[in-house]
């Protein structure tokens, strides 16, 4: 993109930030960073999921996650199994409330029983985290291929020397 044109999109952002208010004016950056500390601190979607969102978690969870870098879903499944989990396996739900009413699969805890998925290892998310965790992964982490040394960088940090075992992207 051309300079101009690109000051110009940030200037136009900037415009109909302005005419927001406060909470609803989040830039597509600060939302992804969001949407990133969600998925690697609070909700620790990284301890089944692993770092990388491929499916290789830490040892101790509960394995079988899925590679979400390869995940065929559309943002509002994204958003269904975030907040409800995956009926008989491990996936947990987000959303705290999920099986008290049918708002899930229209199913309570009742109709599922011991197929109803768990609660988080972590903390449970509101509405607002559960979009900004499945907007991170449709930005940043579905579609992305092989996992590189400059994601790993980015997501670790550069003293992880581990990531020097990545191929370079560039
Ligand atoms: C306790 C372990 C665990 C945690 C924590 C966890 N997951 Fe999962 N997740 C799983 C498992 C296991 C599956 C595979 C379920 C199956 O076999 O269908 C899964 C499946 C998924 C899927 C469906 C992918 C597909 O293609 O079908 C998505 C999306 C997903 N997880 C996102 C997340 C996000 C985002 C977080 C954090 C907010 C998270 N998960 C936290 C274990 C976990």
């Amino acid at each position: 993109m051309r300079g101009s044109q690109l000051l110009s999109r940030i200037v136009a952002a900037a415009l109909a930030c302005a005419s927001m208010q406060g909470a609803a004016c989040a830039q597509p950056a600060d939302a992804a960073a969001f949407g990133k500390r969600v998925y690697h601190d609070k909700a620790v979607c990284s301890y089944c999921h692993g770092w990388a969102a491929d499916g290789a978690g830490e040892g101790q969870s509960s394995g079988g996650a899925a590679d979400l870098r390869m995940t065929p879903l559309t943002r509002a499944q994204l958003i269904e199994v975030v907040k409800c989990g995956v009926p008989g396996k491990a996936m947990p739900h987000f959303d705290e409330a999920a099986y008290g009413d049918k708002r899930c699969y229209n199913s309570t805890e009742a109709d599922l029983g011991t197929n109803t998925p768990p609660l988080p290892p972590g903390s449970v998310l509101s509405q607002r985290e559960i979009e900004a965790v499945v907007d991170y992964l449709l930005a940043k982490v579905i579609g992305r291929g092989l996992i590189t040394r400059e994601e790993c960088v980015e997501i670790l940090g550069e003293r992880v020397r581990s990531c020097a075992d990545y191929p370079s992207g560039k």
